[in-house]
């Protein structure tokens, strides 16, 4: 976060280009702390959506690499070019929606460009998808490559490119077996657009009639976002291909089958106190038979079969339930399972399970809490312990089922939260309500946090930031607010977005004491595939940046303080006082105020400082850190930093001052005291 950060040491008041005419003002009073902010408030919520794992944050270059792509939705039939579900009820009970139109059960397109996606020919060679004698059973289709004669490459486009950097090692692995001829060398490598070689590899005595694998690096040898990966038999025949691979040798913490550095480290920079993990929609699936399986995440990554994301594409789920818990250990963070409970998506399918299939279902729910958390002694622990890591993870909660309500949902909330609670008694348990915002029914037990979704506007989150402070404190269980996004009016995600989630977010965090943890969604996209209109961080093969809903993000986590301090806050009269938002905190450890102010009008505005109960520290080393421009301005791939923190060394001048909040500006001061 640090590196993004431009920082200038000049001591200098915040300057507004023009002067509001009438200033605010905020009465400090250091010595009375309020409620202490929820040290997990802010979190991180992945899903495989708009390609945030493959094409995303899991560093795999090549796309469609064990030639699985065109395999049908779980649970579903090819009819007539379209995947079609099983007509079976609907949880809720409904005959038509929207995605169920007619009494229809749901159903997909199911067209692509050819049988082997992203993979194609330089050259002339003859290419069959095959299934007769696969690698795995679990992965049935390889490629057969035919040549008459030496010469053709096998191309692979990776994710809108394959990112080849000068000085970056890369490896590569393949299976391969040969089918007809002698077999013999492979070259393997990339090439740019001009048709260059920027990185190749000879891979020899590739000979053997059974699935062998082969593996070769490299040294990239230019820089192209856009180049291709290719492997080219050096010999005439037929070779079967299957899990063709290509890693940067570099990834977060340097893991293999890691993480893209660049991508995972902006999380490390949102310092999230948790990470939910895998959804999100993709959690029940679009049919029951389609939703996440963590079980098959797990182990070689040969023999992951992957599955289909409802958002659209194959998940190889090489960034698998493993993964995401090592990378919660990396990122110093709670882990939060999201798990099936028998139902599928209700704006899909919407079939679902019950009896001895819904004990299946939930032992396999409790199976995942034992793979983190249970000893190496115990069946999952020691298969976690097999992958390397004897150790717990650190799961800390468990939510049950995705965006599910109804009667149908409560009784079965019912029975997983209860053998959870007796097999797991430290978890957390959330419960979740739709797409609405009410609680759980009478009757429901067990419920320690609700989980709330708002995609809305900027007007929304704005008039919203007093929304919690008149909720009960009875209802005897806390708020998660695990999907939210200012998505609609802010082109593709602008300041005034992340002016109004800054508004919202300051809005939980001064009622922390119930609003204990929230998730910004979606996380992740590439910019070359979009599921969802607006998210928070943005990539494409070689560039990653975040919109300003991230910078605010990383803003209010990293100077979240410990304890809110009683305030009273009164605005310009003139000024449309729902567009401001302020907070003081007190930072223990610091020893300072921390006090977070959201201008969200294009005007500037004065604010009046008075701070009692506390000497200010006239040599004490404050700063301020503004994030500001146009309401409209976006950062996006060609201009990722047009919007980023400033921050700025500055000396409160003593108990009383003035701000200039710049327009349409998040400003947070840290002011030192005794
Ligand atoms: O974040 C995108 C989707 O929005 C999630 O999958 C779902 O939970 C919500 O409706």
């Amino acid at each position: 976060m640090k590196s993004e950060f431009i920082v200038t040491m000049a001591v200098l008041a915040l300057a507004g280009a023009a002067r509001a005419a009438e200033a605010g003002s905020i009465t400090i009073q250091a010595d009375k702390p309020g409620v202490a902010t929820s040290p997990a408030l802010y979190g991180i919520f992945f899903e495989e959506i708009s390609h945030a794992g493959d094409g995303g944050l899991y560093a795999e270059l090549l796309q469609n690499r064990s030639f699985e792509e065109t395999v049908p939705v779980e649970g579903t039939t090819l009819v007539d070019g379209r995947c079609v579900a099983p007509d079976l009820p609907h949880y809720l009970g409904v005959k038509n929606s929207k995605r169920r139109p007619n009494g229809q059960p749901w159903s997909q397109p199911w067209k692509f460009e050819s049988p082997w996606p992203a993979w194609s020919l330089d050259g002339a060679a003859e290419l069959s998808l095959e299934t007769q004698t696969p690698l795995f059973a679990s992965n049935l289709h390889y490629l057969r490559l035919k040549l008459a004669q030496p010469g053709a490459k096998l191309l692979n486009e990776g994710y809108w490119g394959v990112a080849v950097k000068q000085g970056e090692t890369y490896d590569c692995s393949f299976y391969a077996r040969i089918a007809g001829g002698a077999g013999g060398g492979v070259k393997v490598g990339v090439i740019g657009g001009d048709g260059r070689e920027l990185g190749v590899a000879v891979v020899a005595g590739v000979a053997s009639k059974d699935w062998t694998k082969y593996t070769a690096s490299f040294p990239g040898l230019g820089n192209d976002a856009k180049a291709k990966f290719f492997l080219q038999p050096l010999a005439a025949g037929a070779l079967d291909l299957d899990m063709v691979s290509l890693f940067p040798r570099h990834t977060f913490k340097d893991r293999p089958n890691g993480l893209r550095a660049d991508i995972a480290q902006k999380l490390a920079d949102l310092k999230p106190a948790f990470m939910r993990f895998p959804g999100g929609c993709v959690v029940e699936g679009a049919t029951f038979a389609n939703r996440y399986r963590w079980k098959e995440t797990l182990g070689d990554v040969a023999v992951r079969p992957g599955h289909w994301s409802l958002w659209g594409y194959r998940n190889t789920d090489g960034l698998g339930y493993h993964e995401f818990l090592q990378l919660c250990e990396d990122l110093g963070c709670a882990g939060m399972y999201v798990c099936s409970v028998g139902l599928a998506c209700e704006f899909r399918n919407g079939d679902f399970i019950s009896g001895a299939q819904l004990e299946a279902e939930l032992q396999d729910a409790l199976d995942a809490a034992e793979y983190a958390l249970g000893g190496p002694d115990t069946k999952w622990g020691a298969l976690r312990a097999k992958a390397g890591h004897p150790a717990p993870f650190p799961l800390q909660f468990v939510e049950l089922g995705n965006e599910n309500h109804g009667p149908l949902y409560n009784q079965y909330y019912n029975q997983f939260a209860a053998a959870f609670r007796k097999a797991w008694p430290q978890l957390k348990l959330i419960f979740n309500g739709g797409t609405g915002d009410t609680g759980p029914e009478k009757g429901v037990q067990n419920v320690d946090l609700f989980d709330e979704h708002y995609y809305k506007d900027a007007d929304f989150f704005f008039a919203n930031q007093h929304r919690y402070d008149a909720v009960s404190r009875q209802r005897g269980y806390d708020v998660y607010v695990g999907e939210f996004a200012c998505n609609k009016g802010v082109g593709r995600g602008n300041l005034r977005a992340a002016l109004a989630e800054a508004a919202f977010m300051l809005g939980m965090e001064r009622n922390s004491d119930l609003v204990k943890l929230c998730s910004y969604a979606p996380l992740f996209f590439n910019v070359s595939k979009l599921n969802w209109p607006v998210n928070m961080i943005g990539y494409d093969s070689a560039v990653s940046f975040g919109r300003s809903t991230y910078y605010a993000q990383c803003l209010l986590a990293g100077n979240r303080p410990d304890v809110n301090l009683a305030h009273t806050i009164v605005w310009p009269a003139a000024m449309p006082a729902q567009y401001f938002a302020a907070l003081p905190g007190l930072d223990r450890q610091a020893q300072e105020i921390v006090l977070r102010l959201v201008n969200g009008v294009e005007q500037p505005v004065q604010v009046k400082v008075r701070i009692v109960g506390a000497r200010v520290q006239p040599q004490g080393r404050g700063r301020i850190i503004t994030l500001s421009g146009k309401l409209t301005d976006e950062n996006d791939e060609k201009n990722p930093e047009c919007i980023v923190p400033l921050c700025s060394a500055w000396q409160a001048p003593g108990q009383e001052f003035t701000l200039d909040l710049k327009p349409a500006s998040l400003t947070i001061v840290r002011i030192p005291i005794k």
